[in-house]
């Protein structure tokens, strides 16, 4: 009897099936009532007595190797031939998809447009590869002028033509002036260059906005008033502006604004060292060289120009601690924009 159970297990061991259907013969064979394992069921009776309690052990033993063999036979061919369907639970949740949210960058970006648009600028875009002449020489930077130094400019080639990247996005409104009469009303956003080391409060690349308007009889008093309003759109209806005189080789005059501390309110904090006045922009009325540059009648027309870095109107908005975290690309950082889409 334990001869016929040890060779019946050696049997089913090496038994292997090509399909579920050789699975379901195997089971028949060795399983049903009328398989080798009822037989030796029906042995059993048969064996003396002493042996009684090994004998039933070994055919117990086999009975579950056959079953557990049998099933695993089974599953291998459940995995192949339908994959998962026995797991597919339909009533669980869908996995969520991911929407990606928009740069901070370009949030504010979008909301200055709109309130320049709202006093009705018009957008326009230029190259980020320039010349010399779009971004220093048609501004009033002649050649040689140290001025060209407060712009630690990227060049690309000095000859046959001096073709650098933009410092600053004033190049845009040369290249509309070439085209256009007035009245011109523009912002320009976009990229500009700066060779400047990269630290929490620079970097070599950073995002404008600068603004032109050309027209008859316009004022430093309309620069004044487009600007006050844009602040207080942008920063709320309490902000205040203070311009104190500046230089750039294109405004004749120029000037700085500062508005109000967003984060002491005025008060004197870390941020604005104390002053209770952040900068944010540079601005003035376009020089008269400028507008012969660029072929308009600087007897006829007058006009004003103003220039920011989005960065700064963003780190003043979202206190934004260290400028590098808006090109690295740290989802953590970009999923805290997310409410205010
Ligand atoms: N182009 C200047 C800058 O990049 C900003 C500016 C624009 C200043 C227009 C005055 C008028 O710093």
């Amino acid at each position: 009897m334990l001869e016929k159970i040890k060779a019946l297990r050696e049997e089913i061991a090496s038994a292997t099936a090509s399909s579920l259907e050789e699975v379901e013969q195997l089971r028949i064979k060795y399983l049903s009532k009328k398989g080798a394992l009822t037989a030796l069921m029906n042995d059993f009776r048969t064996v003396a007595p002493e042996l009684k309690r090994e004998v039933g052990q070994k055919i117990n033993e086999l009975k579950n190797f056959a079953g557990e063999h049998i099933n695993s036979l089974k599953e291998s061919f459940a995995t192949a031939e339908d994959p998962g369907l026995e797991e597919l639970d339909l009533t669980r949740t869908a996995t969520p998809g991911c929407v990606g949210t928009r740069h901070p960058l370009s949030l504010v970006k979008n909301e200055m447009l709109n309130i320049f648009a709202s006093m009705g600028f018009t957008i326009a875009e230029g190259p980020e590869v320039e010349d010399d002449w779009h971004v220093f020489e048609s501004l009033n930077f002649p050649p040689d002028h140290p001025a060209r130094d407060m712009q630690d400019t990227f060049f690309i080639s000095r000859n046959p033509a001096d073709i650098l990247l933009r410092t600053h996005t004033s190049s845009v409104q040369t290249r509309v002036m070439e085209h256009a009469q007035p009245p011109i009303r523009i912002v320009c956003p976009g990229r500009v260059y700066r060779n400047e080391a990269i630290s929490a409060r620079a970097h070599c690349f950073f995002h404008q906005v600068e603004g032109l308007y050309i027209d008859k009889n316009v004022s430093f008093a309309d620069l004044k008033q487009v600007l006050l309003t844009f602040a207080r759109q942008m920063f709320g209806p309490q902000t205040k502006i203070r311009l104190r005189p500046s230089y750039f080789p294109f405004t004749e005059p120029s000037a700085e604004m500062d508005i109000s501390c967003d984060i002491c309110g005025g008060k004197g904090c870390a941020f604005c060292k104390g002053t209770g006045w952040v900068e944010i922009l540079g601005c003035g009325m376009v020089d008269p060289n400028v507008l012969k540059a660029c072929g308009i009648d600087p007897e006829i027309y007058s006009g004003y120009a103003f220039g920011m870095g989005i960065e700064r109107i963003t780190n003043l908005k979202y206190k934004v601690k260290d400028l590098r975290m808006f090109s690295e690309n740290d989802v953590r950082f970009l999923r805290e924009f997310e409410s205010a889409h």
